[in-house]
């Protein structure tokens, strides 16, 4: 089976009109994204979120580390970072609408979130900059998996660490089956009668079909120069958080 190189939403051809389908994709759904969200999810996702947050937990206790949420949509990452850590945390994304919502929620809590409008592929960052970043949600949706990996690389500071937790593949045979028909017979239904989007909710399961696996994902994270990579499958394998360190060894990086 050839891997996925990046997001291939339908009817689209080239790496440009597939980012800019799924920046249109989530402007469209932005106001409603985290009711269904956590709808469609049984509110699981909240726990896979806060394993996210656990496993950074050495690094938010230091005052000067720098912590950037990648694809941070309406900030429920973000927030939770910034609830407890000492540390620096920004959010960035490159659909506007869903900043928006992140930036009213942060209001409403109290603080101005860091924010920052730009694309995973080309971020507005000097080498070696940042001590994590964290992206939960997001990384199935870039346009060039392995570009993606080598940008999260190099705006890492050497030793500084990358959490990706996304949708994976139940590797239970009962489990794939049941969260097979779940995805595709009732998450595309629901997800079109609350969004009113058939395009987004038919959208989520073809991607995440077509996402890696954990350990192909990993074997990309090592490719492109991370060390100590490694996956947790939670609920089934349903979803998987992975995380790898940048090497010292600038050699290390291999492209593609
Ligand atoms: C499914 S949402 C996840 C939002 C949030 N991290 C969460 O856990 O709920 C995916 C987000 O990734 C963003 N995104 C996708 N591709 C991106 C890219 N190339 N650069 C920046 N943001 C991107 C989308 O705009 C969207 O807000």
């Amino acid at each position: 089976m050839t891997l996925a190189t990046g997001t291939t939403p339908p009817g689209v051809s080239g790496e440009q009109q597939a980012a800019r389908w799924v920046q249109q994709m989530f402007a469209s759904i932005a106001p409603k994204y985290d009711f269904i969200n956590h709808f469609l999810s049984f509110n699981i996702d909240r726990s896979w979120r806060q394993a996210l947050v656990q496993q950074l937990s050495p690094v938010l206790a230091s005052p000067a580390a720098r912590v950037l949420d990648l694809c941070c949509g309406t900030g429920d990452v973000l927030l939770d970072l910034q609830r407890v850590a000492a540390s620096r945390i920004m959010g960035a994304d490159f659909c506007h609408p869903m900043l928006v919502s992140a930036q009213y929620k942060a209001r409403q809590k109290g603080f101005e979130a860091p924010l920052l409008e730009a694309d995973a592929l080309q971020l507005p960052l000097a080498r070696d900059t940042l001590d994590a970043i964290t992206i939960s949600f997001g990384f199935r949706n870039l346009a060039n998996y392995a570009e993606g990996l080598k940008e999260l690389h190099r705006v890492l500071r050497p030793g500084g660490m990358l959490l990706i937790l996304e949708f994976s593949h139940p590797p239970a045979r009962f489990t794939r089956a049941a969260y097979g028909v779940y995805s595709r017979v009732f998450l595309p239904l629901i997800g079109r009668i609350v969004s009113g989007s058939a395009e987004a909710y038919s959208y989520l399961p073809d991607s995440i079909r077509k996402f890696p696996r954990a350990d192909e994902l990993s074997e990309k994270m090592s490719n492109a120069g991370f060390i100590d990579t490694r996956f947790e499958l939670m609920t089934g394998g349903i979803a998987a958080l992975h995380t790898g360190i940048k090497s010292s060894d600038r050699g290390l990086i291999v492209p593609g």
